[in-house]
């Protein structure tokens, strides 16, 4: 059984600016386990891991919480133990705490397949300040063996680029006849506010928001989502509130189309706090809606928006599991779609325009267009 460390991840911790949390699993338990960290590959400190269990777990899983770093700083870092051996050496930088250009990445519906790989290094190679999964990470669908592969695959991403998630439709898992739920998700990918499947997280001048979409029913999230974004949108130093959530409301996919449910329960809110943009993704392709406003679009042309008019709903699903097909007619609203595999790059400057562009899984573009 092998102590050697693997699916080495990391997330941001309830404060981005100064907190990392860094998960692995081995095979067996080691004893001692730790994560070395430091400002050069010297490395210095260390704080000790502790274990994350979960009842159809598949291996040892460890994480630790770095805490008190610096904001801007670069860390190095390996994860194991003195007796098991280490991890090669990774190494990450910190947000800033003030206002600063930065940029992030995005897709949803992953997956195992070459394109899924392809996809992890295509948003890697931009060096983001972090990258978000917009929910059905593995497609595991209960074969816990699957995660292990998903997250292994992942690592050449997770283990330089903080890598946020929410929740779909596949992380609420059954094995048979039983439901197990969010456990496997929840106990693999530490996020900030954990145990819970929504939380908040602020860099520069935005606000960013994510929560899981397949529980339309939880009040307690819905009460969150109102007060969260309600702050969000108070908080005079926020310029832009942009949510992660699964499932789009609008589009135009074969067998799909809008989802009904999803704009009667989350849309109102969205609407009412004038959340500036949406990243989702279920609809394995790209579809971007103009400025969605009370369900319509008061502008229909061009790709320069001003800030304020309608919340900008993307659909980027073609993270690299499989494609779907578009209806041959798209919505009203769309500004434009395609099928094909993708990712984004959003690039939040502190003053100026929020740009936002498309690329296939070949990094050739899709589109490109700005919130001003
Ligand atoms: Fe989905």
């Amino acid at each position: 059984m092998s102590t050697q460390p693997t699916q080495v991840r990391l997330a941001f911790g309830d404060e981005p600016t100064t907190q990392m949390n860094i998960t692995w699993q081995v095979q067996s338990a080691l004893e001692d386990p730790v994560v070395e960290y430091g400002p050069t590959a010297q490395l210095g400190m260390r704080v000790p891991a502790q274990r994350r269990t979960y009842p159809y777990e598949t291996g040892i899983i460890y994480h630790a919480r770095l805490v008190n770093l610096k904001p801007g700083e670069r860390y190095y870092y390996r994860v194991g133990s003195a007796k098991g051996g280490f991890s090669r050496a990774y190494s990450f930088r910190m947000p800033l705490n003030r206002p600063h250009d930065f940029h992030f990445t995005a897709f949803a519906d992953h997956g195992t397949t070459p394109a899924s790989v392809q996809n992890s290094r295509n948003v890697a190679s931009l060096q983001p300040t972090f990258h978000f999964i917009a929910g059905d990470l593995s497609y595991a669908n209960g074969r816990q063996p699957i995660w292990d592969t998903y997250l292994q695959q992942l690592e050449v991403l997770a283990s330089r680029v903080p890598t946020m998630v929410c929740f779909g439709n596949h992380e609420n898992e059954r094995i048979g006849d039983q439901r197990i739920g969010y456990i496997a998700s929840l106990t693999r990918f530490p996020m900030p506010n954990d145990g819970k499947y929504y939380y908040t997280y602020r860099i520069s001048n935005t606000q960013f928001v994510a929560f899981n979409t397949n529980e339309p029913n939880d009040t307690e999230q819905l009460e969150w989502i109102d007060k969260t974004l309600a702050e969000a949108r108070r908080n005079p130093n926020n310029r832009w509130v942009i949510v992660f959530m699964h499932h789009p409301p609008y589009g135009s996919t074969e067998r799909r189309g809008n989802n009904e449910r999803i704009i009667r329960t989350f849309v109102p809110l969205l609407d009412k706090h004038r959340v500036d943009l949406v990243i989702c993704g279920h609809d394995h392709l790209y579809e971007r809606m103009y400025p969605m406003r009370g369900g319509d679009a008061p502008i229909k042309s061009g790709n320069r928006y001003p800030k304020g008019k309608g919340t900008i709903y993307i659909t980027c699903g073609g993270g690299g599991v499989s494609l779907y097909n578009l209806m041959p007619q798209p919505t009203p609203w769309t500004a434009k779609r395609e099928r094909t595999y993708c990712y984004l790059q959003v690039k939040v400057p502190v003053r100026g325009s929020l740009v936002v562009e498309a690329f296939r899984g070949d990094n050739s573009p899709i589109e490109r267009f700005e919130i001003v």
